[in-house]
């Protein structure tokens, strides 16, 4: 399949409050805050911060009940995920599934920014939650 991925897109912490962790992000790393938005396909309020040409991905629940009230239930605020740019969203799902990853999305869903992503399993991906992002056009 070739190189997989094109770069780190962003890195997603998990947080209880955003205008609180945007304190630490806007204010004290000075980073540039670019998009902020309610992604109800993934239970999540999330803002997206420019490091260079890369980001960082603040993600709030919904609520207790969505996958990221839950992971904070049980491990508190930090890293949540690292998710890697694809070119061909689609093609790239099903190089890795025929490899043998477990998905956690057989299909691509609808992430930040009109972006088309997916998570793969940790327990294949080396413990760790694994995007892949295909972003739109422009971004
Ligand atoms: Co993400």
């Amino acid at each position: 399949m070739g190189r997989v991925f094109s770069r780190v897109d962003h890195i997603g912490v998990a947080v209880e409050d955003l205008d609180a962790a945007l304190e630490l992000y806007e204010r004290d790393y000075e980073m540039t805050l670019v998009h902020r938005e309610v992604i109800e396909a993934q239970g999540v309020e999330a803002v997206l911060l420019d490091v260079g040409e890369n980001h960082v991905e603040l993600l709030a629940p919904l609520g207790p009940d969505t996958p990221v009230g839950k992971y904070l239930a049980k491990r508190g605020p930090g890293m949540h995920h690292v998710a890697y740019q694809v070119s061909d969203i689609d093609a790239t799902l099903a190089a890795l599934r025929d490899a043998g990853l477990r998905l956690i999305d057989e299909h691509p869903r609808d992430g930040i920014r009109d972006s088309r992503v997916a998570f793969l399993h940790p327990a294949t991906a080396g413990g760790v939650l694994t995007e892949i992002v295909q972003p739109a056009k422009g971004h």
